[in-house]
């Protein structure tokens, strides 16, 4: 039976909000290292990619300086050819607090030719690209202080670099969107879209690593040891391919639709970074157009209303319906017809808006929805924001306020779980987890109805 106590009426109001602004703030100043923000102190003690970036989006209305601090850190560990690394690990952490540590990715010595940097340790692969987008909101936070700091001129062309390598070197079809080579990059990890193609993987042997996720977080919530050898297997081949993207056999490729809508929404963002720096935006929007197009001629699935991946070992859409399709609702200029089937698919069966909490992240209807494991059919907080922003954009306002309420509600009353168990709303995962946190703050400052910021 679905229990569900977060109805519009029973939403938090006045000095409910005011606690919960400072229960937000209070995990994200817990969860500051000095210069950037870890997911959680125990299970991610490090600086993850795509958190940094939601993370960023909620500091900004705390301190803006220290939104600018979080990009700034992450970028700062940028390899050369552009890539930005999932994790940027802190010295300080203990080696064995998390693995896959360091001493696995090795990145100085693997990833000299690709331009690692040499001091900082980073790992290989990448998450998606939402800071182009988070940096353009961290600077309208306070343009005075953006401005005094030289934010944008500094990050410009660091995220333009970004961007490229994305563009042309993770382009491994030629067909004008990016590919993902390993489940950890599209950040959707355990996903059942990935099943069939990460089953062609050879795991890594039992007794070649150790987990350190299970000392954390209950072994229910998480990827099975199964799906932890296949992504060892793949991060090594690609370090002892030196991370080259070219030369490594990759045994996982995919064009994933959050992915790239992230890809195309930070694209319209650089355009407006550029505009303010003096530069030419035409280029971002150029390629913002081909893309969403290639979004829309690869991946758009007319049938099922969703978006789906793509297997580029196969060539063939993969059958499965996962929150990740329908994330291309924020893409700015997306056709009329697409963006309603996406609202109707959302309202749907398989997706329950309104009916479940926030938005699950596989199709409720599937044999393999699972509401505890990870992203197996838990609902996680980042994709409601991104859904909530993307049902703003094309004129949602009623869905977009409710899921709004729920979103905060769920986020308190869960202690800011990592995700929760869609039908009952229970936290799943570990507590005081940073986006849950920064994304609820975000949430705070948007007014229902209010649409999403350029
Ligand atoms: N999400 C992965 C983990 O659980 C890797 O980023 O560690």
């Amino acid at each position: 039976m679905i229990t569900f106590p977060e109805t519009a009426a029973a939403a938090p109001a006045g000095g409910r909000r005011a606690r919960l602004r400072r229960a937000a703030a209070q995990v994200l100043l817990t969860n500051w290292t000095g210069a950037a923000t870890v997911p959680s102190r125990a299970l991610y003690p490090h600086q993850w990619s795509w958190d940094s970036a939601f993370v960023a989006l909620g500091l900004r209305h705390i301190s803006p300086r220290r939104a600018q601090r979080e990009l700034e850190t992450l970028l700062g560990a940028q390899w050369g050819d552009g890539r930005v690394p999932h994790i940027v690990f802190n010295p300080a952490v203990p080696a064995g607090a998390y693995f896959p540590g360091p001493d696995f990715w090795r990145s100085a010595a693997a990833g000299r030719g690709a331009g690692a940097p040499p001091a900082v340790h980073t790992s290989g692969i990448v998450q998606p690209p939402v800071h182009a987008l988070a940096a353009w909101q961290v600077h309208l936070a306070d343009p005075a202080e953006s401005r005094r700091r030289g934010f944008l001129p500094r990050l410009y062309p660091r995220l333009a670099a970004w961007h490229r390598y994305l563009a042309g070197a993770r382009d491994l079809a030629g067909g004008g969107l990016a590919a993902v080579v390993h489940p950890w990059e599209p950040g959707l990890d355990n996903s059942p879209v990935w099943d069939a193609a990460l089953a062609r993987v050879e795991p890594a042997p039992p007794g070649s690593f150790t987990r350190t996720d299970l000392d954390h977080s209950p072994a229910a919530d998480r990827p099975t040891d199964l799906d932890y050898a296949r992504y060892v297997r793949l991060a090594t081949s690609y370090r002892d391919h030196a991370y080259d993207d070219a030369r490594t056999p990759h045994g996982f490729a995919v064009e994933d639709p959050c992915f790239n809508a992230l890809l195309i929404a930070s694209e319209h963002a650089l355009a407006s970074i550029a505009r303010a720096v003096g530069a030419d935006p035409g280029v971002h929007l150029r390629r913002a157009e081909a893309a969403t197009a290639a979004l829309v001629d690869r991946l758009w699935d007319p049938a099922g209303g969703v978006f789906l991946a793509r297997d580029l070992a196969t060539g063939a859409p993969i059958p499965g319906y996962s929150v990740s399709g329908l994330v291309p609702l924020i893409v700015p200029g997306l056709p009329a017809d697409v963006a309603a089937g996406l609202v109707r698919t959302l309202h749907g069966p398989r997706f329950g808006l309104g009916r479940v909490h926030l938005v699950p992240s596989y199709d409720l209807t599937a044999a393999q929805f699972d509401g505890n494991r990870y992203w197996r059919g838990p609902s996680w907080f980042n994709t409601a924001w991104l859904i909530h922003r993307g049902l703003v954009r094309h004129g949602e306002h009623e869905a977009a306020g409710r899921l709004r309420e729920q979103t905060l509600t769920a986020a308190h009353r869960s202690r800011f779980a990592e995700y929760l168990e869609p039908y009952t709303g229970d936290g799943r995962g570990i507590r005081n987890f940073s986006w849950t946190a920064a994304l609820a703050l975000d949430l705070l400052h948007t007014h229902a109805g209010e649409g999403p910021a350029r």
